[in-house]
């Protein structure tokens, strides 16, 4: 096809590219083509804006290393990431609920822990916290031998891997359910931290005078061999950053709602499964008296949820899948939209 006109362009890529063979690339090439040119032609793209743009996204992938993803923080700090993971996950993406965002602070590993134990490795002060949760099937099933990790940043907002002065795996531990789905522990609240703005993320944060801070979160991934492995965050309600996460992951179905009238912080209500797997949550363990972590006490609860349903189209990525990420994990095998 010869192009006659601005509006012939988008006929003749989308003649070209409607070719393709494979259905689900075909789709989604088109659809690509379509409100990208639809972008071009709404804002009128200049020649200058367009090379300022093929700058950014250049740097996006030159700011990229093995420890440190732009492209992926790019894609939170424009809600892309949570997006993807409502529509597989939760009510949208017809599972009950909700996964959440990998983040880039996972480690492989992570020490083996009895239930009960705590993830405080080294001295950290700040107030305590404890969980108690229940792994359960769609049926509402306790499962037992589910994999559990968990990690966190410190009170003052920064993973062991970030700070000299935490031991190694500070606030991070893995557990297996027992016979009856449960597992415990202790350890200290997290609190909200900064993403990286040293590069286009920053220019973007900065452009529209956005603060550049996660509210407190728990990371959680659960993985038992049959299962779709979930990965999702508990974030604290009480979070100055709570209504306004410059990654867009901290939906509602992910807060642990208040108490009334409680006086021990935090209580959880919180979504956690995939289509065969969910957490159920049941009170809270309270301090022990001899804890020395006993202190203001932050309950974070862990409650749950419904059964989950089918995924909504055949060969669409569902629920965790959607928010795999580069690391190498035996449950993970897919780059991640974290
Ligand atoms: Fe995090």
């Amino acid at each position: 096809m010869i192009i006659d006109t601005e509006a012939s362009v988008t006929q003749a890529v989308l003649q070209a590219y409607g070719r393709t063979t494979d259905p689900r690339t075909r789709e989604i090439l088109l659809a690509l083509v379509r409100h990208l040119h639809g972008f071009v032609r709404e804002v009128r793209l200049t020649e200058r804006e367009f090379q300022e743009a093929t700058r950014l996204i250049a740097a996006l992938g030159q700011r990229t290393t093995d420890s440190h993803n732009e492209v992926v923080l790019m894609a939170g700090s424009l809600g892309v990431s949570a997006l993807v993971c409502l529509l597989n996950n939760g009510n949208d993406g017809e599972t009950e609920t909700q996964a959440n965002l990998l983040g880039p602070f996972w480690r492989e590993d992570q020490p083996l822990c009895a239930s009960g134990d705590t993830l405080v490795r080294s001295a950290t002060p700040g107030p305590s916290l404890f969980v108690e949760a229940q792994v359960v099937d769609g049926a509402a099933r306790p499962v037992a031998g589910a994999e559990v990790d968990i990690w966190q940043s410190s009170p003052e907002g920064l993973y062991e891997n970030q700070d000299p002065a935490q031991a190694d795996m500070n606030l991070r531990g893995r557990f297996l359910t027992d016979g009856d789905g449960r597992f415990h522990f202790r350890s200290v609240k997290p609190a909200g931290y900064p993403i990286p703005v040293d590069g286009p993320v920053g220019e973007l944060v900065r452009a529209a005078a956005r603060h550049n801070y996660r509210p407190a979160h728990l990371h959680f991934m659960i993985v038992k061999p049959g299962f779709k492995t979930l990965i999702s965050q508990i974030y604290v309600p009480d979070d100055e950053h709570i209504d306004s996460d410059v990654q867009f992951g901290a939906d509602r179905q992910l807060h642990p709602p208040r108490r009334a009238g409680a006086s021990d912080g935090l209580r959880g209500a919180l979504v956690f499964a995939g289509p065969a797997l969910r957490v159920a949550g049941r009170g809270l363990a309270p301090p022990q008296a001899a804890d020395p972590l006993q202190g203001a006490g932050v309950n974070l609860g862990v409650a749950l949820i419904e059964a989950s349903r089918p995924r909504r189209r055949a060969g669409v990525p569902g629920g965790g899948e959607a928010c795999r990420r580069t690391y190498r994990h035996p449950h993970l095998d897919a780059p991640n939209m974290s």
